[in-house]
């Protein structure tokens, strides 16, 4: 088996001012320069925040992601911000299907397919998210929906550098982590589904998100299949994501 490097990639969602954003980046730099660490770390703040990130991450082991894009290339879309844009301003993955796109704006299996292929057609990393309901769960159905999914959405999948994030809703920004064995059992699943689907299905980075924290990232991390952490809410103060890296 093939062992990936971990990733740990903070998600701040619609939080964090540019000078918030440089404060904490600051921390992290200051920390960095103490210790190596051998995990990957991503940052993905507000659109706004990309450049000047960017040029305050440049030459450190720290990378950027959006938390969303558009699926098309140019045009009167109002708004809406495209792969290139994105790269320009110094991304190099973005988030695609995070389940506050899916539930709070309606993004559909299809869509986001859409949105996979302008993300590898600009040469940026996608960190495609999956993941069920409680309801769901409660139905036992969670693994059918997190495969449906994954079908949908990769159906046409071209290109290998693909990251999944399994996120189970029912534990984002709720305080309620899955189990290290829901994740394992999950994450095990997934990457049958992977290794089935694709060739390179074992060089996939599956990341683990849904209220982990400095308390829980360990033992989460140890699990087998869990590559990495998506962290929300524990990633908005420099200090609990550096607790959660082990730096
Ligand atoms: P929390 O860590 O706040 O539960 O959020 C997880 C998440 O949605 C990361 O993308």
């Amino acid at each position: 088996m093939t062992t990936l490097s971990q990733i740990i990639a903070g998600n701040w969602k619609m939080n964090l001012t540019l000078s918030q954003g440089l404060d904490f980046v600051d921390v992290l730099l200051a920390a960095l320069s103490e210790k190596k660490i051998s995990r990957k770390l991503l940052l993905a703040p507000n659109f706004t925040l990309l450049a000047p990130l960017a040029v305050a991450c440049r030459d450190s082991v720290i990378e950027l992601a959006a938390q969303n894009c558009s699926d098309h290339e140019s045009g009167a879309f109002t708004g809406e911000t495209s792969v290139s844009m994105l790269k320009d301003a110094g991304a190099a993955y973005v988030i695609v299907g995070h389940s506050e796109r899916r539930h709070i704006f309606g993004e559909s299996n299809a869509l986001l397919a859409a949105k996979l292929g302008a993300v590898v057609g600009a040469g940026l990393r996608p960190i495609f998210c999956v993941g069920e309901t409680l309801e769901q769960r409660q139905q036992g159905v969670a693994d059918e929906v997190v495969t449906r999914q994954l079908t949908e959405s990769l159906a046409d999948f071209s290109g290998s550098r693909l990251i999944v994030a399994y996120e189970p809703v029912w534990a984002i920004g709720t305080g309620e982590t899955a189990t290290p064995e829901d994740a394992r059992l999950m994450h095990a699943e997934i990457r049958r589904f992977l290794r089935t689907r694709f060739t390179w299905g074992d060089e996939v980075p599956i990341l683990y998100g849904g209220s982990a924290k400095p308390g829980n990232a360990a033992e989460l991390l140890a699990q087998p299949e869990v590559n990495g952490l998506l962290v929300g809410g524990a990633a908005l103060n420099p200090e609990s994501f550096l607790e959660i890296a082990g730096v």
